[in-house]
């Protein structure tokens, strides 16, 4: 069902010294910061040959990330993305699999323009799941 892995999220607690650690130390590509006040984070894209790595920080008041930087100050992995050809079939698939799915259980906008949804990492090895249509 799953297909490609298309980025790895990193929640960062500073993002221009993330930014300048992938770009300086690692010698990546990385983006300029894109606020999506809608998704109450700040994005880098960093390009890599094979996928994707999207450093977040928080933005706003009701940031979904700020939970998590409280438990871990220095930054860390917060999730993994896979595509979908359908993400309806894929969430009646998990659905009936007792996976849960994060929020009303409806796809949703991402940030980048595409229907996403989030499964609940008790039910898949530990790790916040992102599924999104591609
Ligand atoms: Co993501």
């Amino acid at each position: 069902m799953i297909g490609r892995l298309n980025h790895v999220a990193i929640a960062v607690p500073d993002l221009a010294a993330a930014a300048a650690t992938y770009r300086d130390m690692l010698g990546a590509a990385v983006s300029e910061p894109l606020e999506l006040p809608e998704h109450g984070v700040t994005t880098v894209f960093v390009d890599l040959p094979n996928t994707k790595i999207e450093l977040l920080a928080v933005l706003g008041e009701d940031s979904p990330i700020a939970g998590f930087l409280a438990r871990n100050p220095r930054g860390g992995m917060h999730h993994v993305c896979y595509e979908v050809d359908d993400l309806e079939a894929a969430c009646a698939h998990l659905h009936a699999r007792g996976v849960r799915v994060l929020g009303d259980g409806r796809p949703k906008i991402g940030a980048h323009g595409k229907p996403v949804v989030f499964l609940h990492p008790a039910d898949l090895c530990g790790t916040l799941v992102e599924l999104e249509q591609v």
